[in-house]
């Protein structure tokens, strides 16, 4: 594996450092505040090519490689964790879903205005009663020959109330447990999707998570993807690149928090020096700094893997179980650093602590980052 990076790469990352400086930070605190989402930054990522960063041009994605991606939200995460979410869900769930196992027509009609950043878009899995247990899915899809009917509920639906283009997940054929699931992509708008109200969230405030309710929902034939069977596969693959952007996430809390404390250690003063000089300061950083090089080198590893065309299943969950607790340690640490300055929202940190939370939950708890671990270690030593 090469470690450095290349020109172009390191171009991309000054990029995104650049935009998190100067487009996100400056709202960071009232959009955490006031729960609102960052309409106008996000529309800046799409014309930047940050919402279909991986997907072909001729689809209207950037074409750059999963590396790239990792930079650019590693970046984003540091500032801006929320933002980084909204990211995230529209390159991994959504774009590179669609790119991969949709028709052309599909690709042209929904991908393109996806991943130019003209919409965004919503993956719809979890469920009230089906979070985890994923294949226990209660929203159904039945067949009317050149129609689906949806009825159902969707819960904790990031980019819930701002996306265009939903991937919606439904039973259609029970008896076939998950061999009966299937994937559709639903428009906002349709007649019977309506969107519950906004949750009330611990942390990335300003992203946007709803519940989604169907009722009767007619999905046209053509807008189911792949064939008939294969939503619970498609999810399963779709999610193994999205732990990926998770885990950079979670990665860009960990380190824009540990930027934060090691500078204010160098600056802050307690018993007549800067409290770095104090090797109980000095220590927590070293952890910090050691657990985050490691995080980041799963990252690269998974990302390098994912352009190899390699199952990326489980160092994919690798990188998100151990990231993301790597997140919740360091951005703990850093609100320690700070003392009673780190529990005030001007110090960034607190903000950057209740963020990281999420990252040990969605697109798999860190549980089942170990059931898809252990699963895959257990069938490669056979
Ligand atoms: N990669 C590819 N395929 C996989 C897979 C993986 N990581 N894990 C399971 N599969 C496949 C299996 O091979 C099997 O397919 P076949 O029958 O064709 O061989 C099928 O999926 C069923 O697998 P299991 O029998 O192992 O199913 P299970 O019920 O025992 O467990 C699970 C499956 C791994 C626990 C799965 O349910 C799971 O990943 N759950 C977590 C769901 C999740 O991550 N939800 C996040 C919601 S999305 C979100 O958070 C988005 C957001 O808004 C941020």
């Amino acid at each position: 594996m090469n470690f450095n990076l290349s020109e172009e790469q390191l171009m991309i990352q000054q990029a995104a450092r650049d935009f998190a400086q100067t487009e996100l930070l400056p709202g960071v605190i009232e959009r955490d505040n006031q729960q609102k989402f960052p309409h106008e930054q996000v529309k800046k990522m799409g014309e930047m090519g940050f919402l279909g960063m991986m997907v072909d041009p001729k689809y209207g994605g950037a074409g750059m490689d999963s590396v790239s991606y990792v930079l650019a939200i590693e970046e984003i995460a540091k500032v801006d964790a929320s933002a980084a979410v909204v990211m995230s869900v529209n390159n991994s769930l959504v774009c590179a879903g669609l790119e991969k196992f949709c028709n052309e027509e599909q690709k042209m009609k929904y991908l393109k205005p996806l991943a130019s950043g003209e919409v965004i878009g919503a993956f719809a899995l979890s469920e009230p009663e089906a979070g985890s247990d994923a294949t226990s899915q209660q929203t159904t899809a039945v067949d009317h020959g050149d129609h689906y009917i949806l009825n159902g509920t969707k819960n904790w639906i990031t980019n819930g109330g701002t996306a265009t283009y939903y991937i919606v997940i439904a039973q259609t054929d029970p008896e076939k447990k998950h061999k009966g699931i299937n994937a559709f992509i639903v428009e906002k708008g349709w007649e019977g999707f309506a969107i519950g109200p906004k949750e009330d969230k611990l942390g990335i405030r300003g992203s946007d998570t709803h519940s989604l309710l169907f009722t009767d929902v007619k999905i046209p034939k053509e807008n189911r993807i792949g064939e008939d069977g294969f939503g619970f596969n498609f999810a399963m693959a779709v999610l193994n690149g999205g732990r990926i952007g998770i885990a950079s996430q979670a990665l860009g809390i960990a380190s824009g928090a540990y930027e934060l404390a090691l500078k204010y250690a160098q600056v802050r003063k307690a018993f007549k020096t800067e409290i770095i000089n104090h090797q109980a300061i000095a220590f927590k950083l070293a952890d910090m700094a050691t657990s985050i090089m490691a995080a980041r080198m799963l990252c690269y590893k998974a990302a390098v893997e994912k352009d190899e065309g390699k199952d990326i299943s489980e160092i994919g969950a690798m990188a998100k179980l151990y990231s993301s607790q790597v997140a919740m340690d360091t951005s703990i640490e850093a609100v320690q650093i700070h003392g009673g300055y780190g529990y005030v929202k001007e110090y960034h940190v607190e903000r950057m602590m209740r963020d990281a939370k999420i990252t040990q939950i969605y697109e798999g708890t860190s549980e089942i980052q170990k059931i898809v671990i252990s699963r895959s270690i257990v069938k490669n030593s056979k």
